[in-house]
């Protein structure tokens, strides 16, 4: 596909989804203008890239993450790690048709669970980090990617049957405003033995091996109702070569001194799948 097709394939999926978005600044109705743009009622006009996304940023963002970050966690992504997540991920909302993933970085988790839904759904990726959602709207034409700031989320109210939100900082007043009436948030936070193989490498004499979950488990349960907590622990075969790639998507400042030595031919993941409702 090219360049120019692209951003018109991009802006026709946009325009038949138009009514899950609004304006970041003014909260009215958009329209797709000349398949180059988002435009609401007040003329406040936003981007589509030639790659097909559109940026809906209303303010510069810093983000700490790299595209090295993010081609890393693709490779992980793709190797398969977390295909028990995604597929439990994918169960829980069999039933939506709307689907927003909330810092959906390069967008795999999402088109991975996307390609397992039956029927007519849409996907849609938002993330701050523009290199992000480059990456996802380079390998994922099929969802709607958007750059933007979970805080001026440029979406309209109740407008998505499930809120996906994994391994990423949360808004749960924005999820709230844009939960459909029986939709659900699902929510992937690390459990004490998430890639406990790695940290254990890393961290030989700290305490910084494992960490606890518990306020995050907590504030969740004081959002929503109806809130269930699913802990799901496996450990898998990981290939050598995705080592470094597995170091590089980590932000969390782990330490890297001793990368050169650290063997690795298996890894745990352990996550706890919160679910809640409005
Ligand atoms: C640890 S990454 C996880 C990405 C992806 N969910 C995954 O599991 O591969 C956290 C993501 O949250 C995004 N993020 C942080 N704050 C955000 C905000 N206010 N609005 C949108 N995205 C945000 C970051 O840019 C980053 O891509
Ligand atoms: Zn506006």
């Amino acid at each position: 596909m090219g360049a120019l097709s692209k951003r018109a394939a991009g802006a026709a999926l946009m325009d038949k989804n138009i009514k899950l978005f609004a304006c970041p600044i003014c909260q009215e109705s958009m329209d797709v203008f000349e398949q180059g743009r988002l435009v609401c009622s007040s003329n406040h006009s936003f981007d589509i890239a030639k790659q097909g996304y559109v940026n809906m940023l209303t303010h510069g963002a810093v983000s700490k993450y790299s595209k090295d970050l993010f081609e890393s966690r693709k490779a992980v992504i793709d190797s398969g790690i977390y295909d028990v997540v995604e597929d439990k991920i994918g169960e829980l909302i069999a039933n939506a048709e709307t689907v927003l993933d909330t810092g959906c970085g390069e967008g795999s988790h999402l088109a991975r669970i996307m390609e397992g839904q039956k029927g007519n759904c849409i996907g849609i990726g938002i993330d701050i980090a523009k290199e992000g959602i480059l990456a996802a709207s380079r390998h994922y034409p099929e969802q709607i990617w958007c750059v933007g700031d979970l805080a001026k989320s440029p979406f309209a109210r109740s407008s998505f049957d499930a809120i996906l939100n994994i391994l990423s900082p949360a808004n749960y007043e924005e999820f709230k405003r844009l939960l459909t009436h029986n939709g659900c948030v699902v929510k992937v936070v690390p459990q004490s033995r998430y890639l406990q193989e790695l940290r254990a490498q890393l961290y030989a004499d700290s305490t910084k091996e494992s960490y606890s979950n518990e306020q995050i488990v907590a504030r969740f349960k004081e959002s929503f109702a109806d809130v269930s907590v699913e802990r799901i622990t496996y450990t898998v075969p990981l290939a050598t070569e995705l080592v470094p790639a597995l170091l590089e998507m980590t932000p969390m400042g782990w330490h890297k001194k001793e990368e050169a030595n650290i063997e690795l031919n298996e890894i745990t993941i352990d996550v706890d799948i919160l679910v809640g409702r409005v």
